[in-house]
């Protein structure tokens, strides 16, 4: 079957939301989403976002911010436009309906609520409790749903994207897609495609994210020949639930903003010893501190402490933690929370512009897929849902006023057509992908050796080559996709020859000197294009 839409979105999170309804003003919009439209990362998000809405605090202030947690690699640019454009973003959240906690100013009038997280020297954090990408997801849905010019295709698993190269230029023209049953594969066309898959969670043993994170669109665009970056910085949350039955459940870092305490099983507090910011530090700092004091107390977690927080705020500001640690028999307002710090985002991803362009005509990138440079080495606290939003409207606006060059190529397409191939068992992939998500967490974590590193190489790509040249279903596209994206943090991270942010190495424990640049890799047939 073959669909012809003007502007494609894969997948359904704030990026690709943010996108349909600015598209949507000016043609036709089918967003393709492999679950239900809200089983998307974004929907995941409890802290926040971070935008510049109090009087105390400037764009300046935010701009330094997330600069100093990207340590040396954000691009300037790039974070300009993110803390600038940012407000109106949220501003454009609460016009369509979303319902941000307030609290009573000194003069009486109700004004959002700022929270603080770590890496933060304001409080600026807009939230709904702990559902804020819920409340944010939701509202986006709503306004899609209600949308004449949009449609949201789900259960749709996209397998590759569309792509030739037509007069020199490599061009996409859309995306070939696949129901979970047994069925016609869907052709869908258009004259700009925007890459919103969110992050690659799933190629680590324990993670916050969901399971659709399985990192497609960075394999896509990968096997498309876009160039990727940065792909070493991944960030691990500190603070994720350490129990049997909700192993790395997120525990929102604005709890730590709320006077939560991280500390051992004994009380002894340890972040005074780590950073002046103490359990506000960046996120990389409490993770390695984390990893540290368990080595040192050979202990399997720690703790973090919210007794003393007020049952009343505990309550109102923290329902989903207080519900889900209650399931498992925790206490918040007696118990301290055993945590272990997981996966949680990826900073780098497929190399965009300012907006959100990749190198691949007609194909754009935004959210977490993408890698924008805001981020640098270090992504700040909610600063994710902010990017999604304002890099997803910009992708719109751009492929909008560049639509028809993109609309060129499209007659000249040839779409590749099915070629019988023997089907790889499920039972295999999953299995492959459970295989490198081990060897993930044990050679690509907090913190990493070269050593380890190139023997986890070996191993995942030998995992990847089981792969080639088979039909593979939606769960085994999905693992191909995953142990991919392991191949790319490993090729990454063995080229960078520093610790910087997120990517801490033993073989090289310091900062290089000098102006630092981005890891960027580049798919091989496009390397033998431009010899
Ligand atoms: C959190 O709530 O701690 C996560 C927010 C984020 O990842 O930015």
């Amino acid at each position: 079957m073959e669909i012809h839409t003007d502007y494609l979105v894969i997948g359904s999170g704030l990026a690709g939301l943010t996108f349909a309804l600015t598209a949507a003003e000016h043609g036709s919009v089918t967003v393709l989403t492999k679950r239900a439209p809200e089983d998307a990362n974004s929907s995941w998000a409890q802290g926040g976002i971070a935008g510049v809405m109090g009087s105390d605090d400037t764009l300046e202030l935010h701009m330094q911010d997330t600069l100093v947690a990207g340590a040396g690699l954000c691009h300037l640019d790039a974070v300009n436009v993110l803390v600038t454009e940012g407000p109106q973003r949220i501003l454009d959240l609460i016009e369509l309906g979303a319902h941000f906690n307030t609290t009573l100013s000194n003069d009486g009038e109700q004004v959002l609520s700022l929270g603080r997280e770590g890496g933060h020297s304001r409080n600026r954090i807009v939230h709904t409790a702990d559902y804020t990408g819920l409340e944010c997801e939701q509202t986006l849905l709503h306004a899609v749903h209600s949308h004449a010019n949009i449609t949201i295709l789900e259960h749709l698993y996209v397998t590759d994207l569309v792509v030739s190269d037509v007069e020199g230029v490599r061009r996409c023209t859309g995306a070939s897609a696949k129901g979970y049953a047994e069925g016609e594969p869907v052709t869908v066309t258009a004259r700009a495609t925007l890459l919103a898959t969110g992050g690659c969670g799933q190629v680590y043993q324990y993670t916050t994210n969901p399971a659709v994170a399985t990192g497609d669109g960075v394999a896509m665009a990968w096997r498309a020949g876009a160039p990727i970056a940065n792909m070493e910085f991944i960030q691990f949350h500190p603070t994720t639930l350490h129990h049997a039955k909700a192993r790395a459940f997120l525990i929102t870092e604005a709890l730590r903003g709320e006077g939560g305490i991280l500390r051992h099983a004994d009380g002894e507090a340890f972040m005074t010893k780590y950073h002046p910011l103490k359990d506000l530090a960046p996120r990389d700092i409490v993770a390695r501190a984390i990893v540290s004091e368990m080595k040192l107390r050979n202990c399997d977690c720690v703790y973090l402490d919210a007794t003393h927080i007020s049952k009343e705020v505990l309550a109102d500001h923290f329902p989903t933690i207080s519900q889900k640690c209650a399931e498992v028999g925790i206490d918040i307002t007696r118990d301290p929370i055993p945590i272990v710090p997981a996966q949680h985002y990826q900073c780098g991803g497929v190399v965009t512009g300012l907006n959100a362009e990749t190198l691949i005509a007609g194909l754009y990138a935004a959210g977490e897929v993408a890698c924008t440079g805001v981020h640098g080495a270090n992504r700040l606290a909610s600063n994710s849902l902010l990017e999604a939003m304002v890099f997803g409207r910009r992708a719109a606006l751009h492929a909008v006023d560049h639509g028809a060059d993109c609309h060129i190529g499209l007659s000249s397409m040839k779409i590749e057509g099915h070629i019988e191939r023997p089907l790889m068992p499920d039972e295999e992939a999953v299995a492959a992908q459970q295989c490198v998500q081990r060897i993930m967490n044990r050679s690509a974590g907090i913190v990493r050796s070269t050593s380890d590193m190139e023997a986890a190489l070996h191993k995942v790509e030998a995992l990847l080559d089981g792969f080639t040249g088979r039909q593979l279903s939606a769960s085994a596209c999905e693992a191909r996709n995953a142990i991919t994206v392991a191949t790319l943090i490993l090729k990454s991270a063995l080229k960078r020859h520093e610790s910087r942010g997120l990517h801490y190495t033993l073989d090289y424990p310091e900062r290089s000197e000098g102006e630092p640049s981005d890891t960027v890799l580049v798919p091989l047939p496009v390397q033998q294009a431009r010899k």
